[in-house]
């Protein structure tokens, strides 16, 4: 049976019978709207753990705007319906004032990591994440907790805290989910119009021509850098607000294929801000 919980009291009392019983518990953080993406968080958590939390909560730390914010969907009922076929424990869905109560002063800032791409165009978006993935292991008491690639910068944000504050927790990542066209997963998909929907998919495609022809030799990156961008106009992107082959753990530019590279984009297409990344490996 799957509990709907929205105090930390509450939460803490569950977690306590768990683990005085010694059992493992998995923490899938989320901010609701969930898809297919989300799910493949859990089932990787259900597979691996005695018990599974989703949190559902809207963080209001880590959006820019109270538009953005206000803009959020919201669709608890339907994400409860979601998540209790797949044998959730938990699904803790806090009211602010449960996460952030009066005279809330405290705030986690990774630096290095944290400061380019999203870090830069979002400032103090990062900032509010570390903060409340914190929160949420600390009122958890996770033994893992699953994060997904899609936010590639944010699993690499959550990694650093972790090891920077010696948090027990077991950072777990999990690939993108897609659509079969390519298109990364992602709640924001559902605000494409019927024409930007088929031209989205172009960003995974450039995405994917540029890692296979840096990692083959036939382009160097900054050509291949070029020509994605090129065709990610062509498909309607504009702006593309980066287009980067970066170090896949600490987010600097490199194109040192002995290392594990990442490339990652921002674009919009019809008016959404789209994210994506992609590993580039060396073919051996
Ligand atoms: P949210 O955007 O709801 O995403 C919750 C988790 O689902 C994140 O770890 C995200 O990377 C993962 N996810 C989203 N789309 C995915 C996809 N297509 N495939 C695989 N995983 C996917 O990310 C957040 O919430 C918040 O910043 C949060 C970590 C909950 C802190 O507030």
């Amino acid at each position: 049976m799957t509990k709907l919980i929205a105090t930390v009291f509450d939460l803490r009392q569950h977690v306590a019978i768990w683990k005085a019983k010694g059992e493992t518990l998995g923490l899938v953080p989320t901010m609701g709207a969930l898809h297919a993406g989300h799910l493949s968080l859990v089932r990787a958590a259900r597979a691996a753990c005695d018990r599974v939390i989703v949190t559902i909560f809207i963080n209001p730390t880590q959006f820019n705007s109270p538009q953005d914010l206000a803009a959020y969907p919201r669709t608890e009922a339907a994400d409860v319906a979601l998540l209790a076929p797949l044998g959730v424990d938990v699904i803790f869905a806090p009211p602010p004032d449960q996460v952030y109560p009066t005279g809330f002063s405290s705030q986690i800032t990774v630096s290095g990591v944290a400061d380019p791409l999203e870090g830069a165009l979002r400032p103090g978006h990062f900032a509010g994440v570390a903060t409340v993935v914190a929160k949420l292991f600390g009122m958890t008491q996770a033994d893992r907790a699953y994060f997904g690639e899609k936010d590639w910068q944010q699993l690499q944000v959550v990694r650093r805290m972790v090891t920077d504050l010696n948090i027990k927790t077991e950072v777990i990542g999990c690939a993108t989910l897609r659509e079969t066209d390519g298109l990364a997963m992602s709640s924001r998909n559902a605000r494409l119009s019927a024409q930007a929907r088929s031209a989205a998919p172009a960003l995974y495609a450039a995405m994917t021509a540029a890692a296979s022809a840096i990692t083959t030799g036939r382009l160097s990156s900054d050509m291949a850098l070029k020509a994605a961008e090129n065709a990610l106009h062509q498909a309607g992107f504009a702006p593309v607000e980066y287009l980067v082959l970066c170090d896949g753990e600490t987010l600097q530019p490199s194109t040192d294929l002995k290392r594990p590279l990442r490339l990652l984009a921002a674009a919009w297409i019809g008016g959404v801000r789209l994210i994506d990344n992609i590993a580039v490996t060396p073919v051996s």
